[in-house]
Parts: structure tokens; C-alpha cells; sequence
């Protein structure tokens, strides 16, 4: 176990996981399902997924499509949470979380049809950015396609970067779309489909989608019943709500570059 989190300090992701927050990636549920529907998994298909959390998009694809996963995390608790997750669901014969470093893919020899990753290269630099596509490209078997799942930016980037990097505490760098494109072009790999939509990560909707009616009114109690939860919440959903006309969900598909 981790020590006990500074709620002030902590990153954003981590608050709303405390808070009770399973789904965290800024479309929700419902972009994660525009991903699947894109991409047509086949039984017995693997996928590697990077920054897999509490394992809820690894279990969603196994029981549905009956793919197995190989799960990168790098915070034990989540990798312990997942790890109940997954025996809970039946699926330990299927998923595997690995407790690590989505930095040090090579350490995983295997390549994958699917690398899935949502809700962690935005909060890369632009140099980590690389790194990880160019991680992702080489684990992908060939015909393979790496799906994806950040934010994006249309405007005011600066301000954009400034406001939620102070909020969420971490460095929070949305691309815009051209700018996605540009970093994957880079690492070799081509955007195929791709969509794009609001940032509903604190949207009361949102969050009924994704947690359900009981789990939105337990989060709910949690940051009304811990004033520095709610401080830090309270804030982030203020910085999403500033800056709704200029970020959003963006999902792609993409694959490795034929020459
Ligand atoms: C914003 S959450 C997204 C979680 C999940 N993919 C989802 O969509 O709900 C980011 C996750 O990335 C994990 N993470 C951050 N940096 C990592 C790294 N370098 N290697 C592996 N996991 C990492 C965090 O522990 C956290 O679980």
C-alpha cells in the first residue's frame, strides 16, 4: 500500500479515485464504446493496455469480446484494485496486470493486435508523448491498431495548459487534432478514425453514465463528507467548466504506417 495521499498535492486522477471515481478519462464510457465499436475485437485477439487503472475497460473488452489483456499499471493500490476486479469478474485466466512502468515497455517482448490506452499521454511531454507512441508502435502486431482515448484543445493552448495544470497537478498537455496526428505520424503511425466531443470527466450526466445512479450519490457523499476532497474537486470541475469551449474528449484508431 501507497502512503496516505495528500489530498492538496496529489493528481487529479488520484483525488476523484479517492473520491470513489472509477472511470477516469474525459469521454467517459461512451467514447471508450466508440473506440470498441471502431475496432471489431475477435475472440482469442490480445491487447496490451497502458495506465490500466482499476482494470475496467480490460474487463469490459474480455467478457464482451473474449480478447485477453496484459494491463500496465504503475500505482500498487490500482494494481491491487484491478487485481480484485478481474478474479471478481472470472477473468484472471484472461487479464494479467502487471505492476510497472508504461516508460519501460520493452521490458514486454510480446507483441499485441491492440495496444488501448486512455488518459495518460495527455499529461506526457511532448518528448514522453513520443517515447510512449513510439513503445506503442513497437508492440503492435502487424495489421495491428493502437487505440486511444485523451483530450484535446482547440484553443487558447496556453491558457488551457496553465488552468489545468494547476487544477488536476499534473502536466496536463492536450494536443489538438492536427497535433495528435503529427505525434503519431512521427512514431510511425497513421489516424485512421477518430471523433471528438466534451469534456464530461465532471459532468453530472457523465457521471451517471459512467459510475451509475448509486455510485454518482456515494462520490457525491464523499466530497461533500472531506472538505479538501471537495476543495480539490470543486476546482478542477470550475478550470473544466472555464475551459469547455476549448477542450474535449478526442478517441482515435490508428495503425503503423506501411511504407
Ligand atoms: C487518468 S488515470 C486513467 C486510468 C484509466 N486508463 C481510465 O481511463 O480510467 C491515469 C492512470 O495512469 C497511471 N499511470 C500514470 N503514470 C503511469 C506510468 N508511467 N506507467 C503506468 N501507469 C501510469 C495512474 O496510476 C492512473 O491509474
Amino acid at each position: 500500500m501507497t502512503a496516505t495521499l495528500n489530498l492538496a498535492t496529489a493528481p487529479g486522477h488520484q483525488v476523484l479515485a479517492t473520491a470513489g471515481k472509477k472511470i477516469l478519462r474525459p469521454g467517459g464510457k461512451k467514447a471508450t464504446e466508440q473506440l470498441f465499436a471502431w475496432t471489431n475485437f475477435q475472440p482469442g485477439e490480445t491487447v496490451l493496455e497502458l495506465a490500466a487503472s482499476f482494470g475496467e475497460s480490460a474487463i469490459a473488452i474480455a467478457k464482451r469480446f473474449d480478447v485477453s489483456v496484459i494491463g500496465v499499471e504503475k500505482n500498487p493500490d490500482s494494481v491491487t484494485k484491478a487485481r480484485e476486479n478481474i478474479k471478481a469478474a472470472g477473468l484472471s485466466e484472461r487479464i494479467t496486470i502487471i505492476e510497472g512502468d508504461i516508460f519501460q515497455l520493452d521490458k514486454i517482448t510480446d507483441k499485441f493486435d491492440y495496444v488501448l490506452a486512455e488518459a495518460i499521454l495527455t499529461m506526457q511531454s511532448d518528448i514522453g508523448k513520443a517515447k510512449i507512441l513510439g513503445a506503442i508502435k513497437n508492440h503492435l502486431k502487424p495489421g495491428g491498431k493502437f487505440l486511444s482515448h485523451e483530450m484535446v484543445v482547440r484553443r487558447n493552448e496556453s491558457q488551457v495548459h496553465q488552468s489545468l495544470s494547476q487544477t488536476i497537478r499534473v502536466n496536463a498537455n492536450p494536443l489538438t487534432l492536427t497535433e495528435w496526428s503529427t505525434v503519431c505520424k512521427k512514431a510511425g503511425l497513421t489516424i485512421q478514425q477518430q471523433q471528438t466531443g466534451e469534456m464530461g470527466l465532471l459532468n453530472l450526466g457523465q457521471m451517471v453514465r459512467d459510475e451509475g445512479l448509486f455510485g454518482t450519490v456515494k462520490i457525491i457523499g464523499n466530497i461533500l463528507n472531506n472538505s479538501h476532497l471537495r476543495q480539490r474537486v470543486l476546482q478542477m470541475r470550475r478550470s473544466f467548466h472555464q475551459q469547455r469551449n476549448n477542450i474535449g474528449y478526442i478517441v482515435f484508431t490508428s495503425s503503423v504506417v506501411s511504407h
